[in-house]
């Protein structure tokens, strides 16, 4: 049973939603129609309702009413609105001029009340820990966004797994643009929840892209990115894998702390160089300083993206500097910058085009492969600090 009430006033793109939803006039009303059905399972509270009223109501429910989802429905949606609706326990804010967003946020809480009241869980809800992949390069330009987007919709398989994209160039992140995505909250929104960030607050920062694959994009510019520290990527990252079967970390190019605190959650490590000599160097400051830190040898995945470019170097050349086995080879082409313009990645519009065929190897052949015994195992050293 999932009754839908609402606070009715303004209540136009509820009921283009739900048409059979129940309407109560005032939140007495509406208190006392939950109050005499237990079964119900979703209330949607208007722009109406006032902040107090509204974060007072879902309190009030939390834990008399547990499996009864509250959905707020605001104007605009701030920071400030966010964070003391999620703390006071409503399960989602969305815009009230998003149908869309509407339907997607009531289907998610009634997914979780259905859970509740079962007390089994959804069935396409991972029942072990996912794993966590990050692609690295110490150069700019190698290709980690381009490898990332691909490498997130290969293991999404069409919605058979559950994927989330997290963006954590977070100065210049690229992907909501690669996927033609307009964020609604980014990953600096999670900024007032570190510390008590749960599954429902990344609920509500993600940005759906396809079936089973959702994006944590980065925020638009880098002064909001200052404000995402390492303990914050940790806890994200942490609870993501509770979520998600893939976490997919596309990063900047450089050793940041918070790049730091993904790869020492991953279990792979998807380190992409182009075959010019400053990026194959690069490649191997990077595998010493993965030494330097035991990132185990199994666990790195090194992809040669546009690895056909006639550039002047021999295989042997390539292999003398990086000394390391390559795992997947990208050709070169002008399709990837096409589709990077019109922000549609290949494995989404052309899977069979000889860059998705390659990105589909290394998850058909690598990573897709591994099965729980010899999966790689998590470590949580934290070796490299700043400064150290
Ligand atoms: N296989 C390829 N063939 C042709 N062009 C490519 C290929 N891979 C990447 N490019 C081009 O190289 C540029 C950089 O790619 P991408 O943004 O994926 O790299 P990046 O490592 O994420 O860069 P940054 O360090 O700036 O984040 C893009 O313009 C892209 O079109
Ligand atoms: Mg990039």
């Amino acid at each position: 049973m999932s009754e839908i009430y609402y606070e009715p006033e303004r209540a136009g793109p509820i009921l283009d939603v739900f048409p059979d939803a129940h309407g109560a006039a005032d939140l007495a009303e509406l208190a006392a129609l939950v109050h005499a059905d237990p079964g119900a399972q979703l209330v949607i509270l208007g722009p109406t309702v006032t902040l107090p009223d509204a974060v007072g109501f879902a309190a009030r429910h939390r834990l008399t009413r547990p499996s009864l989802g509250v959905v707020l429905l605001r104007d605009q949606v701030d920071v400030a609105v966010l964070a003391e609706a999620i703390r006071s326990g409503v399960r989602e804010v969305i815009t009230a001029a998003d149908p869309d967003g509407i339907r997607a946020a009531c289907a998610r809480s009634l997914d979780v009340s259905r859970q509740l009241v079962l007390g089994t869980p959804a069935p396409a809800k991972p029942t072990r820990e996912g794993q966590i992949l990050t692609v690295f390069a110490g150069k700019g330009g190698s290709g980690k966004s381009t490898v990332a987007s691909n490498l997130a919709v290969a293991l999404a398989a069409g919605g058979a797994n559950r994927v989330l994209l997290v963006d954590l160039d977070l100065a210049f992140g690229d992907i909501a643009i690669m996927l033609q995505l307009v964020p609604r909250r980014t990953i600096a929104d999670a900024v007032p929840m570190v510390g008590r960030l749960d599954e429902t607050g990344i609920r509500s920062l993600v940005t759906p892209y396809a079936p089973g694959l959702d994006t944590l994009l980065a925020p638009p510019g880098p002064a909001e990115g200052e404000r995402v520290g390492r303990e914050l990527v940790d806890e994200i990252l942490k609870i993501a894998r509770r979520m998600y079967d893939y976490v997919v970390v596309d990063t900047p190019p450089a050793f940041t702390d918070q790049v730091l605190a993904a790869l020492d959650l991953s279990q792979w490590y998807l380190l992409v160089a182009t075959p010019d000599v400053p990026s194959l160097k690069n490649l191997r400051l990077t595998l010493n300083m993965f030494d330097l830190l035991e990132y185990p040898a199994n666990q790195r995945l090194v992809v040669l993206n546009r690895a056909d470019a006639q550039v002047g170097l021999t295989q042997a050349d390539i292999d003398k500097v990086i000394r390391a086995p390559i795992n997947g080879r990208v050709p070169s082409t002008r399709d990837v910058p096409v589709s990077i313009n019109r922000g549609v990645p290949l494995m989404v519009s052309s899977p069979q085009s000889p860059v998705s065929r390659c990105v589909q190897q290394i998850v058909d052949t690598h990573i897709a492969t591994a099965e729980e015994h010899d999966r790689p195992a998590h470590r949580r050293r934290g070796l490299l600090r700043k400064g150290r």
